[in-house]
Protein backbone atom coordinates (compact mmCIF):
# COMPACT_ATOMS: atom_id res chain seq x y z
CA UNK A 1 0.00 0.00 0.00
CA UNK A 2 1.40 3.30 -0.91
CA UNK A 3 1.62 5.78 2.60
CA UNK A 4 -1.40 8.04 2.78
CA UNK A 5 0.69 11.29 3.87
CA UNK A 6 2.76 11.00 0.85
CA UNK A 7 -0.02 10.23 -1.63
CA UNK A 8 -1.44 13.46 -0.21
CA UNK A 9 1.63 15.24 -0.15
CA UNK A 10 1.94 14.53 -3.42
CA UNK A 11 -1.42 16.34 -4.41
CA UNK A 12 -4.14 13.57 -3.98
CA UNK A 13 -7.42 13.82 -2.25
CA UNK A 14 -7.09 11.16 -0.10
CA UNK A 15 -10.97 10.35 1.69
CA UNK A 16 -11.12 9.57 4.64
CA UNK A 17 -7.59 11.88 5.38
CA UNK A 18 -4.57 10.42 6.68
CA UNK A 19 -4.11 11.84 10.51
CA UNK A 20 -1.38 12.73 12.54
CA UNK A 21 -0.96 15.58 16.02
CA UNK A 22 1.54 17.78 16.52
CA UNK A 23 2.94 16.52 19.59
CA UNK A 24 1.57 13.55 19.67
CA UNK A 25 4.89 12.42 21.38
CA UNK A 26 4.28 13.88 24.97
CA UNK A 27 3.00 14.62 28.39
CA UNK A 28 -0.35 13.26 27.96
CA UNK A 29 0.68 10.25 27.51
CA UNK A 30 1.73 7.98 30.46
CA UNK A 31 4.02 5.63 28.87
CA UNK A 32 5.62 9.18 27.51
CA UNK A 33 6.09 10.12 31.29
CA UNK A 34 7.17 6.89 32.37
CA UNK A 35 9.85 6.79 29.88
CA UNK A 36 10.35 10.67 30.98
CA UNK A 37 10.94 9.77 34.88
CA UNK A 38 14.35 7.29 33.56
CA UNK A 39 15.67 10.74 32.10
CA UNK A 40 17.46 13.20 33.72
CA UNK A 41 16.31 16.23 31.88
CA UNK A 42 14.40 16.97 28.77
CA UNK A 43 17.45 17.27 26.38
CA UNK A 44 18.98 13.97 28.09
CA UNK A 45 15.94 12.34 26.57
CA UNK A 46 16.67 13.86 22.80
CA UNK A 47 19.75 12.45 23.18
CA UNK A 48 19.49 9.08 23.89
CA UNK A 49 18.65 7.20 20.76
CA UNK A 50 16.67 4.18 22.47
CA UNK A 51 14.55 6.33 24.54
CA UNK A 52 13.53 8.85 21.86
CA UNK A 53 13.04 6.49 19.69
CA UNK A 54 10.35 4.46 21.76
CA UNK A 55 8.63 7.79 22.33
CA UNK A 56 8.28 8.75 19.10
CA UNK A 57 6.65 4.72 18.24
CA UNK A 58 3.91 5.22 21.27
CA UNK A 59 1.33 6.92 19.70
CA UNK A 60 1.60 4.97 16.57
CA UNK A 61 1.37 2.13 18.52
CA UNK A 62 -1.28 3.57 20.81
CA UNK A 63 -3.75 4.89 18.28
CA UNK A 64 -2.12 3.96 14.55
CA UNK A 65 -1.52 7.60 13.45
CA UNK A 66 0.15 7.84 9.61
CA UNK A 67 2.66 9.58 11.00
CA UNK A 68 5.63 9.32 13.34
CA UNK A 69 7.35 12.68 14.26
CA UNK A 70 10.84 12.35 15.30
CA UNK A 71 11.28 12.95 19.31
CA UNK A 72 13.35 16.10 19.42
CA UNK A 73 12.60 19.98 19.89
CA UNK A 74 13.74 22.83 17.60
CA UNK A 75 15.85 24.61 20.33
CA UNK A 76 18.05 21.22 19.15
CA UNK A 77 19.72 23.78 16.50
CA UNK A 78 20.59 26.36 18.74
CA UNK A 79 22.01 23.93 21.53
CA UNK A 80 23.83 22.31 18.07
CA UNK A 81 25.34 25.57 17.63
CA UNK A 82 26.63 25.50 21.01
CA UNK A 83 24.29 28.06 22.91
CA UNK A 84 23.42 26.41 26.29
CA UNK A 85 20.06 25.40 26.35
CA UNK A 86 18.24 24.10 29.41
CA UNK A 87 14.62 23.03 30.06
CA UNK A 88 13.81 23.78 33.80
CA UNK A 89 10.80 21.59 35.26
CA UNK A 90 7.47 23.61 34.17
CA UNK A 91 9.91 26.66 32.89
CA UNK A 92 10.27 25.74 29.30
CA UNK A 93 13.33 26.37 27.94
CA UNK A 94 16.66 28.82 28.81
CA UNK A 95 19.45 29.99 26.90
CA UNK A 96 21.91 32.39 26.90
CA UNK A 97 20.31 34.71 25.30
CA UNK A 98 22.31 36.77 21.88
CA UNK A 99 22.08 40.61 21.91
CA UNK A 100 25.42 41.67 20.12
CA UNK A 101 28.42 40.42 17.50
CA UNK A 102 30.21 38.38 19.93
CA UNK A 103 26.97 35.87 20.81
CA UNK A 104 26.36 35.99 16.65
CA UNK A 105 30.41 34.96 16.22
CA UNK A 106 30.29 32.32 18.78
CA UNK A 107 27.88 30.29 17.31
CA UNK A 108 29.59 27.40 15.37
CA UNK A 109 27.99 25.99 12.29
CA UNK A 110 31.07 23.57 11.45
CA UNK A 111 30.19 21.41 14.75
CA UNK A 112 26.43 20.74 14.12
CA UNK A 113 27.10 17.71 12.27
CA UNK A 114 29.17 16.72 15.36
CA UNK A 115 26.39 17.36 17.86
CA UNK A 116 23.55 16.10 15.71
CA UNK A 117 24.95 12.49 15.68
CA UNK A 118 22.33 11.49 18.04
CA UNK A 119 19.48 12.27 16.55
CA UNK A 120 20.46 11.36 13.50
CA UNK A 121 21.03 7.76 15.32
CA UNK A 122 17.15 8.32 16.88
CA UNK A 123 16.05 8.55 13.23
CA UNK A 124 17.51 5.82 11.52
CA UNK A 125 16.10 3.30 14.87
CA UNK A 126 12.58 4.89 14.43
CA UNK A 127 12.62 4.33 10.08
CA UNK A 128 13.87 1.01 11.58
CA UNK A 129 10.90 0.48 13.53
CA UNK A 130 8.17 1.79 11.34
CA UNK A 131 10.09 -0.56 8.44
CA UNK A 132 9.64 -3.63 10.77
CA UNK A 133 6.17 -2.81 12.65
CA UNK A 134 4.38 -0.10 10.94
CA UNK A 135 5.00 -0.34 7.26
CA UNK A 136 1.69 2.22 6.31
CA UNK A 137 3.75 5.00 8.53
CA UNK A 138 5.08 7.63 7.43
CA UNK A 139 8.31 9.37 9.42
CA UNK A 140 8.61 13.32 9.59
CA UNK A 141 11.60 14.90 10.17
CA UNK A 142 11.46 18.97 11.51
CA UNK A 143 13.42 21.86 12.45
CA UNK A 144 12.07 25.48 13.95
CA UNK A 145 11.55 28.60 10.66
CA UNK A 146 15.10 30.15 11.37
CA UNK A 147 12.98 33.04 12.45
CA UNK A 148 11.35 31.34 15.31
CA UNK A 149 14.51 29.58 16.27
CA UNK A 150 16.04 32.65 15.94
CA UNK A 151 13.16 34.34 19.04
CA UNK A 152 14.04 31.84 21.33
CA UNK A 153 18.18 32.39 20.62
CA UNK A 154 17.52 36.35 21.33
CA UNK A 155 15.07 36.08 23.78
CA UNK A 156 16.35 33.33 26.06
CA UNK A 157 13.54 31.17 26.38
CA UNK A 158 9.88 32.07 25.52
CA UNK A 159 8.15 35.77 25.38
CA UNK A 160 4.71 37.26 25.03
CA UNK A 161 6.00 40.00 23.34
CA UNK A 162 9.35 39.27 21.79
CA UNK A 163 10.63 42.86 22.12
CA UNK A 164 14.24 42.18 21.93
CA UNK A 165 13.95 40.07 18.87
CA UNK A 166 12.02 43.06 16.96
CA UNK A 167 14.35 45.21 17.94
CA UNK A 168 17.32 43.42 16.51
CA UNK A 169 15.14 43.20 13.28
CA UNK A 170 14.16 46.79 13.10
CA UNK A 171 17.42 48.74 15.01
CA UNK A 172 19.96 46.06 13.82
CA UNK A 173 19.71 44.32 10.86
CA UNK A 174 22.90 43.24 9.50
CA UNK A 175 23.32 41.74 13.21
CA UNK A 176 20.10 40.41 12.91
CA UNK A 177 21.07 39.29 8.98
CA UNK A 178 24.29 37.30 10.21
CA UNK A 179 22.25 35.52 12.95
CA UNK A 180 19.55 34.50 10.83
CA UNK A 181 22.24 33.34 7.68
CA UNK A 182 23.88 30.94 10.48
CA UNK A 183 20.89 29.22 11.69
CA UNK A 184 19.77 29.17 7.89
CA UNK A 185 22.81 26.82 6.73
CA UNK A 186 22.61 24.55 9.92
CA UNK A 187 19.46 24.48 9.28
CA UNK A 188 19.83 22.91 5.79
CA UNK A 189 22.57 20.73 6.89
CA UNK A 190 21.11 19.26 9.88
CA UNK A 191 17.70 18.91 7.97
CA UNK A 192 19.66 16.94 5.10
CA UNK A 193 21.02 14.85 7.68
CA UNK A 194 18.08 13.90 8.72
CA UNK A 195 16.60 12.45 4.90
CA UNK A 196 19.94 10.83 4.57
CA UNK A 197 19.43 8.81 7.69
CA UNK A 198 15.69 8.60 6.85
CA UNK A 199 13.05 11.10 7.28
CA UNK A 200 10.27 10.75 4.54
CA UNK A 201 8.41 14.17 4.58
CA UNK A 202 10.35 17.43 6.72
CA UNK A 203 8.28 19.78 8.28
CA UNK A 204 9.60 23.52 9.43
CA UNK A 205 7.73 24.97 12.48
CA UNK A 206 7.40 28.57 12.92
CA UNK A 207 5.69 28.96 16.02
CA UNK A 208 6.11 32.48 16.00
CA UNK A 209 6.71 33.60 12.39
CA UNK A 210 3.74 35.27 12.19
CA UNK A 211 4.65 38.57 14.55
CA UNK A 212 6.34 39.76 12.20
CA UNK A 213 5.30 43.17 9.31
CA UNK A 214 4.42 42.07 6.09
CA UNK A 215 7.94 43.06 4.97
CA UNK A 216 10.06 41.55 7.44
CA UNK A 217 7.87 38.42 7.19
CA UNK A 218 8.88 38.06 3.42
CA UNK A 219 12.44 38.85 4.60
CA UNK A 220 13.12 36.67 7.48
CA UNK A 221 10.09 33.52 7.26
CA UNK A 222 9.47 33.45 3.31
CA UNK A 223 13.06 34.01 1.91
CA UNK A 224 15.03 31.71 4.56
CA UNK A 225 12.08 29.25 4.06
CA UNK A 226 12.10 29.33 -0.15
CA UNK A 227 16.31 28.90 0.42
CA UNK A 228 15.41 25.83 2.73
CA UNK A 229 12.99 24.49 0.14
CA UNK A 230 15.77 25.01 -3.40
CA UNK A 231 18.66 23.11 -1.46
CA UNK A 232 16.31 20.38 0.14
CA UNK A 233 14.41 19.64 -3.54
CA UNK A 234 17.76 19.85 -5.27
CA UNK A 235 19.40 17.29 -3.32
CA UNK A 236 16.13 15.36 -2.29
CA UNK A 237 13.64 16.07 -5.22
CA UNK A 238 11.44 13.45 -3.54
CA UNK A 239 11.16 14.59 -0.08
CA UNK A 240 7.62 16.47 0.60
CA UNK A 241 8.07 19.64 2.89
CA UNK A 242 5.32 20.63 5.15
CA UNK A 243 5.22 24.25 6.35
CA UNK A 244 3.84 25.77 9.53
CA UNK A 245 3.62 29.67 9.43
CA UNK A 246 2.05 30.10 12.45
CA UNK A 247 -0.16 33.36 12.94
CA UNK A 248 0.54 34.42 8.99
CA UNK A 249 -2.38 35.32 8.70
CA UNK A 250 -2.99 37.13 5.09
CA UNK A 251 0.57 35.98 4.47
CA UNK A 252 -0.60 33.03 4.03
CA UNK A 253 -1.21 33.04 0.77
CA UNK A 254 2.04 34.71 -0.29
CA UNK A 255 3.75 32.04 1.77
CA UNK A 256 1.97 28.90 0.16
CA UNK A 257 3.11 30.87 -2.98
CA UNK A 258 6.80 31.81 -2.88
CA UNK A 259 8.24 28.83 -0.47
CA UNK A 260 8.34 25.80 -2.78
CA UNK A 261 6.70 23.39 -0.07
CA UNK A 262 4.71 20.81 -0.96
CA UNK A 263 1.55 21.45 2.12
CA UNK A 264 1.05 24.54 4.70
CA UNK A 265 0.42 23.63 8.09
CA UNK A 266 -2.83 25.76 9.65
CA UNK A 267 -2.84 26.95 12.57
CA UNK A 268 -6.12 27.24 14.82
CA UNK A 269 -7.18 30.98 13.82
CA UNK A 270 -7.16 30.52 10.25
CA UNK A 271 -10.40 29.79 9.08
CA UNK A 272 -10.06 26.39 6.85
CA UNK A 273 -12.28 27.57 3.84
CA UNK A 274 -10.70 30.96 3.58
CA UNK A 275 -7.45 29.92 4.32
CA UNK A 276 -7.94 27.03 0.91
CA UNK A 277 -8.75 29.74 -0.70
CA UNK A 278 -5.31 31.37 -0.33
CA UNK A 279 -3.42 28.21 -1.18
CA UNK A 280 -3.04 26.43 -4.78
CA UNK A 281 -5.39 23.67 -5.18
CA UNK A 282 -2.76 21.38 -5.81
CA UNK A 283 -1.02 22.08 -2.47
CA UNK A 284 -1.87 20.36 1.09
CA UNK A 285 -3.15 21.20 3.77
CA UNK A 286 -2.36 20.48 7.16
CA UNK A 287 -4.71 21.05 10.32
CA UNK A 288 -6.02 22.94 12.17
CA UNK A 289 -8.81 21.25 14.97
CA UNK A 290 -8.16 23.28 18.12
CA UNK A 291 -6.05 22.00 20.74
CA UNK A 292 -8.86 22.30 23.40
CA UNK A 293 -11.83 20.48 21.36
CA UNK A 294 -9.53 17.42 22.12
CA UNK A 295 -9.65 18.07 25.72
CA UNK A 296 -13.06 18.78 26.15
CA UNK A 297 -13.99 15.52 24.08
CA UNK A 298 -17.14 14.52 23.45
CA UNK A 299 -20.14 16.18 21.26
CA UNK A 300 -17.87 19.36 21.39
CA UNK A 301 -15.12 17.53 20.02
CA UNK A 302 -16.89 16.15 17.23
CA UNK A 303 -18.47 19.02 15.88
CA UNK A 304 -15.40 20.87 15.55
CA UNK A 305 -13.48 17.97 13.50
CA UNK A 306 -16.36 17.25 11.41
CA UNK A 307 -16.78 20.77 10.44
CA UNK A 308 -12.94 20.64 9.35
CA UNK A 309 -13.33 17.10 7.89
CA UNK A 310 -16.28 18.73 5.95
CA UNK A 311 -14.78 22.27 5.08
CA UNK A 312 -11.35 20.12 3.18
CA UNK A 313 -13.11 17.37 1.65
CA UNK A 314 -12.06 17.30 -1.89
CA UNK A 315 -8.50 18.37 -1.34
CA UNK A 316 -5.26 17.02 -0.25
CA UNK A 317 -6.17 17.27 3.46
CA UNK A 318 -3.79 15.65 6.42
CA UNK A 319 -5.45 15.54 9.46
CA UNK A 320 -4.09 17.89 12.36
CA UNK A 321 -4.32 20.52 15.03
CA UNK A 322 -3.39 24.00 14.80
CA UNK A 323 -1.33 23.90 17.71
CA UNK A 324 0.16 20.96 19.70
CA UNK A 325 -1.79 18.78 22.01
CA UNK A 326 -2.54 20.13 25.45
CA UNK A 327 -0.74 17.36 28.22
CA UNK A 328 -3.75 17.46 29.86
CA UNK A 329 -6.00 16.07 26.94
CA UNK A 330 -7.30 12.76 28.06
CA UNK A 331 -5.54 10.29 26.17
CA UNK A 332 -9.20 8.39 24.84
CA UNK A 333 -10.42 11.62 23.63
CA UNK A 334 -7.43 10.75 21.32
CA UNK A 335 -8.62 7.58 20.48
CA UNK A 336 -12.33 8.50 19.96
CA UNK A 337 -10.66 11.89 17.45
CA UNK A 338 -9.06 9.48 15.66
CA UNK A 339 -11.96 6.53 14.78
CA UNK A 340 -14.18 9.51 13.92
CA UNK A 341 -11.82 10.26 11.23
CA UNK A 342 -11.50 6.80 10.25
CA UNK A 343 -14.79 6.17 9.82
CA UNK A 344 -15.43 9.50 7.08
O1 LIG B 1 5.56 14.83 19.22
C1 LIG B 1 6.18 15.75 18.65
O2 LIG B 1 5.60 16.72 18.12
C2 LIG B 1 7.68 15.63 18.49
C3 LIG B 1 8.53 16.40 19.30
C4 LIG B 1 8.49 17.91 19.43
C5 LIG B 1 8.69 18.55 20.68
N1 LIG B 1 8.75 19.90 20.46
C6 LIG B 1 8.85 17.85 21.95
C7 LIG B 1 8.79 18.59 23.23
C8 LIG B 1 8.36 18.92 18.46
C9 LIG B 1 8.06 18.80 16.97
C10 LIG B 1 8.53 20.17 19.13
C11 LIG B 1 8.50 21.48 18.44
C12 LIG B 1 8.68 22.71 19.22
N2 LIG B 1 9.45 22.93 20.33
C13 LIG B 1 8.09 23.95 18.87
C14 LIG B 1 7.23 24.19 17.65
C15 LIG B 1 5.82 23.77 17.84
C16 LIG B 1 5.06 24.55 18.87
O3 LIG B 1 4.66 23.90 19.87
O4 LIG B 1 4.86 25.75 18.72
C17 LIG B 1 8.49 24.90 19.83
C18 LIG B 1 8.10 26.36 19.87
C19 LIG B 1 9.36 24.23 20.76
C20 LIG B 1 10.10 24.83 21.91
C21 LIG B 1 9.75 24.20 23.19
N3 LIG B 1 10.03 22.90 23.56
C22 LIG B 1 9.10 24.82 24.29
C23 LIG B 1 8.59 26.24 24.32
C24 LIG B 1 9.00 23.84 25.31
C25 LIG B 1 8.47 24.05 26.70
C26 LIG B 1 6.99 24.09 26.75
C27 LIG B 1 6.46 22.70 26.86
O5 LIG B 1 5.55 22.34 26.08
O6 LIG B 1 6.92 22.00 27.78
C28 LIG B 1 9.54 22.64 24.81
C29 LIG B 1 9.63 21.35 25.53
C30 LIG B 1 9.14 20.12 24.83
N4 LIG B 1 9.36 19.81 23.53
C31 LIG B 1 8.40 19.05 25.43
C32 LIG B 1 8.19 18.10 24.43
C33 LIG B 1 7.48 16.79 24.56
C34 LIG B 1 7.99 18.96 26.90
C35 LIG B 1 9.18 18.72 27.77
C36 LIG B 1 9.10 17.54 28.74
O7 LIG B 1 8.57 16.47 28.43
O8 LIG B 1 9.63 17.72 29.82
Amino acid sequence: MTKKILQVLAGEAVWPPPVWLMRQAGRFLPEYRAVRATTTGFMDLCTTPEKACEVTLQPVRRFGMDAAILFSDILVLPWALGQGLEFEAGEGPVLPPIRDQAGVDALDVGQVRAMIAPILETVRQVRAGLIADHPDTTLIGFAGSPFTVACYMIEGGGSKEFAHVRAMAHGQPELFAQLMEKITAATITYLSAQVLSGAEVIMLFGSWDGILSPRLFRQHVIAPAARIATQLKSRFPRTPLIGFPRLAGMMLGEYAHNTGFNAVALDTSAEPSLAAGMIPQSMAIQGNLVPLAVVAGGAAMREEADMLLNAMRGRPHIFNLGHGILPQTPPEHVGELIAQIRAG
